[in-house]
């Protein structure tokens, strides 16, 4: 891409979160999410933590934001940051928490680890906040979810899909997909459909997001007995695709698979296209922003990832959830914003089961969530804090996401 328009691209990007920081046009009320009650009959961990009425709650009930709202990561992290701040104040119209409003306290990762951490450090040693919603990247959760951990603060990530987020302990959760939930589907339902029999692959192998999709992505080819003619690799910041494409287009691959962030994904779309390597361009997460196809353009048509989230759902809570957002920053959400609506309105539904601003009860009564009416399809973590539901495998068709069937 451009240098010049790439620039452009951010100071579009910045110009939304200044207006994303203020708070967001009041949706309509019909486009809440119900707010899930506490169970009836308690399950064992509720019944540890006694689910307690929210006008046991008092005061501003303080939940950090830590998110990469600068840098090429806040084409992910802008959307969620819009997700977070209108789920916030639903939460507050709806006084689901009673007496006690929630507050959304934002730090900026820029995507990177170090910040990640000191955000982590900051947001619980002096905004003294109960759960933190976040980080943007994997490899920022796997800095800086420790941190959470140690200090016993929940934390909920709502796009790390690499393999292994939740392994680093009790008090960390997500409920974006990981890509091990995604990719074998999206291999089985693009193999089927488009019929190839040998593809090319090339990975990110410096980030860790990157390189689990790859892992996954590898593992499910080898699975699907599909030939991987050529296996290329590159960096975070990378811009010049060339060399490992030329040697890609020379082997004649059927598709395309990358797994990688998406400025670097935009590039490897418009190098390919112009090498002449016309072929179907599969992903993971990385993918699932609509930024992606406005950075490529046409060389973005066709690309297919697979996602865990789709804004065509027909579900009453999604289209509310699709509604609000467009009422409130004018223009359609992504996959990002969606899963970071419902991680906010999970966590909030935490607090008020728990009835307590305690970290521990919240973390409790978060893991007992089950079955929550949510923009993602009913909603429940299994019993690694992972969310649970069905993927999909979307297609790019001038310039926006459909289902891929
Ligand atoms: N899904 C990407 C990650 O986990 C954003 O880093």
């Amino acid at each position: 891409m451009k240098p010049g328009r790439f620039a452009l691209l951010f100071l579009v990007v910045l110009s939304l979160l200044v207006v994303a920081c203020a708070p967001p046009a009041t949706p309509a009320p019909a486009a809440q999410p119900p707010v899930q009650e506490p169970a009836a009959e308690p399950t064992a961990e509720a019944a540890a933590e006694p689910a307690a009425a929210s006008g046991a709650l008092s005061g501003e009930i303080v939940v950090g934001c830590a998110h990469a709202l600068s840098g090429p990561i806040a084409i992910y992290g802008e959307p969620i940051h819009n997700g977070i701040l209108l789920a916030a104040q639903q939460i507050n119209d709806q006084k689901l928490l009673g007496d006690a409003t929630l507050a959304i306290v934002c730090e900026d990762t820029a995507g990177d680890k170090a910040q990640a951490i000191n955000a982590f450090q900051k947001l619980i040693n002096q905004d003294k906040v109960v759960a933190i919603l976040g980080p943007t990247l994997s490899n920022s959760a796997f800095a800086a979810d420790p941190v959470a951990q140690e200090a016993g603060i929940p934390v909920l990530g709502s796009s790390n899909t690499a393999a292994g987020i939740t392994d680093m302990g009790d008090y960390v959760f997500r409920d974006s997909l990981p890509e091990s939930d995604v990719i074998p589907n999206t291999i089985l339902v693009t193999k089927d459909k488009l019929g190839y029999s040998k593809v090319a692959v090339m990975y990110g192998n410096d980030d860790q997001f990157t390189q689990s999709g790859y892992d996954v992505f590898a593992e499910a080819l080898a699975g699907s007995g599909t030939e991987v003619v050529a296996t290329e690799t590159f960096a975070k910041g990378d811009t010049d695709f060339s060399a490992q494409l030329t040697k890609i287009a020379a082997l004649e691959p059927e598709a395309l698979i990358v797994s990688a962030l998406a400025e670097e994904a935009a590039n490897i779309m418009i190098q390919a296209r112009q090498l002449g390597l016309d072929v179907p361009i599969i992903g993971g997460n990385g993918f699932n922003s609509p930024k992606l196809a406005e950075i490529a353009g046409p060389a973005a048509e066709g690309a297919i990832s697979g996602a865990a989230w789709n804004i065509g759902n027909p579900a009453p809570e999604n289209q509310a959830f699709v509604d609000a957002y467009r009422a409130a920053y004018g223009g359609d959400p992504d996959q990002f914003a969606a899963q970071a609506y419902t991680a906010t309105w999970l966590m909030a539904t935490a607090i008020k089961n728990a009835g307590s601003a305690d970290p521990a009860a919240i973390r409790d009564a978060l893991a007992a969530i089950t079955d929550f009416p949510s923009p993602l399809g009913t909603y429940s973590f299994d019993a690694n804090r992972n969310p649970v539901h069905t993927p999909v495998v979307l297609i790019v068709k001038d310039g926006k996401f459909q289902v891929f069937e």
